[in-house]
């Protein structure tokens, strides 16, 4: 008997641990948070029942996580800790009556919390200035994601007290807090990713979590991060006494945390204070309620003991405060079956796999399709036509089936198989990564999307064209290609149905609106492979380099594109070899130029590309000598949105360093200001 108990201990503890090396240090869980904590609540009641077993390595004994070998490992003045979680109300009764008992105590004081479904991370503040940010890590050490976390908008450089206040700037303060991704970003950047045959991220937290890992800076300040304190490491010169206290002094010192008053938040429900076990349930059902409605994820709420006197006093275990419990609300997910598995093509020819299901209401909506992504995901959650599936909508967006329920299968049920041909033009499909695709230039479901495409809004921006219409012009041969928009005024739209004069006068319009366009748009609204509106805007700059004292026209800029060649594509900071071949492939498709040559003839034209916002924020400092003259990358910067001082003060965020540097240098490693040379710099733009 014990034997087995033993065995099923180590099982659990290794699939935990496996479990919290793909959530913590790969971003990619393959269990839902549920069905994680039901793996750690069975490890722990049977660690407790059997406490011989119990060890010191045991998942239940530490925070789990470690610090990744990319970024420089730092460890923490204080250990960051994990905590508590509950599933019921009854175990918040139990949390409180322990409370009550060991601060003999009638009725404590708790400070009641939103628990943000993000990133833990710390940052530290030396005399009021952000001098290091580091990840949890293990708890214990960290990584050290400095230039990361000053990425984000929102992060204050610099602390600054109001003057109102008599909160005066600490000499030491170590915020605890997490970095989230708003539920609106996270759609539109999976959107994106799905468009572009990239891999999707599976929820905020781990498209924040990704973000912030990354070793190039310049990725993460493109990902709308936000941060949110809420609690406090070692400090100094900082005389808060509770935790409501230290909410309003980062408030103060403008800090964001969940007091932050943005009307958006529901601010006078997000944190508060009781004493009264009440008040304490009905926070947990108030805050389930409006968590639909926040523009950020939320897995539950945080109870703390409000006094750090008394927190102190409760102390804490290898993994978790005694001080604070977390209420996590019961994941939103519903089962449903199957009814069918279509098959849709993308316009950059990337094949979709998508559940056709009996239709369910989840959280007020009634779903009825689920992207299954790609088919080495179906396959990897084994999920077969006619199957019953559990589902649940991903960072309250998108729907998503997690899993089928095996045991309700049909016996004579078969795995889906990944299909050979195009289900629309029948040509063979070919593997790219981890997607399926029709390389068929002709295939006219691909032809039809990259018509929609082409007038959206972020590309052509033919306004009046909606999908509906595309299709029809499209059914009829009105459409056939790009250039073909600008022959719809010669045909005879008003003879059709709903479309009367009005209507031609503002598709006229419309059409002569989107000839004047800027170049990183048209590449865009070509729907190339792999060639988002990033990658679109940094090969419009590197053209325009190139045309600049040459006439700014569709038909010079295409002959650039024509002739760059591997290496200068891959200069470019967006553009690996595989983005390289797909640039090249597209500008030797002679249909393709065609069309470009004929958009030329009839009048589509670029200005100058607008500032772009990779620099939003940021302050330069230069010194040295480039290869290129000073005035033109203060030009460059301030195009981007940054900011170019002549002299290092703390309000700078990078000094670029070029041959010969100047005292600036030195200033600056006083001050210990980053310090970027001509290559990172490059990169960072
Ligand atoms: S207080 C444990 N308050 O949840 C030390 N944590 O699952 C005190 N979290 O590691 C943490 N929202 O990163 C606290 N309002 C909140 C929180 C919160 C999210 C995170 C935190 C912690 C994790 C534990």
């Amino acid at each position: 008997m014990s034997k087995e108990i033993f065995n099923k201990i180590q099982d659990l503890k290794k699939q935990i641990l496996h479990h919290d090396r793909l959530y913590y240090n790969f971003d990619q869980p393959q269990i839902s948070d549920h069905d994680y904590d039901l793996l750690y609540k069975k490890l722990k009641d049977l660690e407790d029942k059997h406490p011989a077993f119990k060890t010191k390595d045991s998942p239940t004994q530490k925070v789990p996580g470690e610090a990744l070998d990319k970024f420089k490992k730092e460890a923490h003045s204080q250990m960051m800790l994990s905590l508590q979680n509950s599933y019921s109300k009854q175990e918040i009764k139990d949390f409180y009556e322990r409370m009550k008992k060991l601060l003999d105590i009638d009725s404590p004081e708790f400070f009641m919390e939103p628990k943000l479904d993000g990133v833990a991370v710390e940052l530290i503040y030396e005399k009021g200035f952000l001098t290091k940010a580091l990840s949890r890590g293990d708890g214990k050490v960290g990584e050290n994601i400095t230039q990361n976390i000053k990425t984000i908008r929102g992060v204050p450089l610099q602390l600054n007290p109001m003057k109102t206040s008599s909160q005066k700037t600490p000499s030491l303060l170590e915020v605890r807090g997490e970095v989230i991704i708003l539920k609106k970003d996270f759609k539109t950047i999976n959107k994106q990713q799905e468009e572009l045959g990239e891999s999707l991220f599976a929820n905020p937290r781990n498209l924040a979590s990704g973000s912030l890992r990354q070793l190039d800076s310049k990725v993460t300040l493109k990902r709308p991060l936000y941060f949110y304190a809420h609690s406090l490491g070692s400090s100094k010169n900082f005389s808060v006494t509770n935790q409501k206290d230290f909410m309003e002094a980062l408030k103060n010192l403008s800090l964001p945390c969940l007091l932050t008053s943005k009307k958006k938040l529901k601010s006078p429900y997000l944190s508060q204070l009781s004493n009264s076990l009440h008040h304490l349930l009905k926070y947990y059902d108030e805050i389930n309620k409006l968590r639909h409605s926040l523009p950020f994820e939320i897995d539950g709420i945080v109870l703390k003991i409000n006094s750090f006197e008394q927190q102190k006093r409760l102390g804490q275990t290898a993994r978790s405060p005694r001080w604070a419990i977390a209420g996590k609300f019961h994941p939103e997910e519903a089962i449903t079956q199957i009814e069918d598995i279509v098959l849709q093509v993308g316009r950059t020819g990337v094949i979709t796999p998508v559940a056709v299901m009996k239709p369910v209401s989840l959280s007020g909506v009634t779903i009825r399709q689920a992207s299954l992504h790609n088919f080495k995901e179906m396959s990897r959650k084994d999920i077969r036509p006619k199957d019953f599936v559990v589902i649940h909508r991903a960072g309250d967006v998108i729907p998503e089936v997690l899993k089928s329920l095996k045991e309700k299968r049909n016996k004579n049920s078969k795995p889906f198989k990944d299909p050979k041909n195009c289900p629309n033009c029948k040509e063979p499909l070919q593997q790219d990564g981890d997607y399926l695709r029709c390389k068929n230039i002709l295939c006219s479901a691909i032809r039809e999307r990259s018509l929609i495409h082409f007038a959206s809004k972020g590309a052509m921006n033919i306004e009046f064209l909606g999908e509906k219409n595309i299709k029809k012009f499209h059914e009829w041969g009105w459409l056939t290609n790009f250039s073909s928009f600008y022959d719809l005024p010669n045909k005879d739209l008003t003879q059709q149905e709903g479309f009367g004069e009005k209507s031609f006068e503002l598709l006229v319009k419309s059409l002569e609106k989107s000839k004047k366009t800027t170049l990183s748009k048209v590449i865009f609204a070509l729907g190339i492979p792999h060639v988002g509106e990033q990658t679109a805007q940094k090969l419009a700059e590197k053209v325009l380099e190139k045309l600049s004292n040459k006439s700014c026209n569709l038909h010079a800029a295409l002959s650039i594109l024509q002739n760059l060649k591997e290496e200068e594509l891959t200069e470019i900071s967006d553009i690996g070899i595989v983005v390289a071949a797909s640039l090249r492939d597209a500008f030797q498709n002679k249909k393709l130029i065609a069309d470009l040559k004929n958009l030329h003839k009839k009048g589509i034209y670029f200005v100058e590309e607008k500032k772009t916002t990779q620099l939003k924020g940021l302050q330069f400092v230069i010194t040295g000598t480039f290869p290129l003259d000073r005035k033109d990358i203060k030009k460059s910067i301030e195009q981007k949105g940054g900011k170019v001082s002549s002299q290092v003060s703390k309000k700078t965020n990078h000094l670029l360093v070029g041959k010969n540097p100047g005292s600036k240098k030195q200033k600056a490693e006083k001050l210990n200001i980053s310090q970027i040379n001509w290559n990172e710099f490059k990169k960072l733009t």
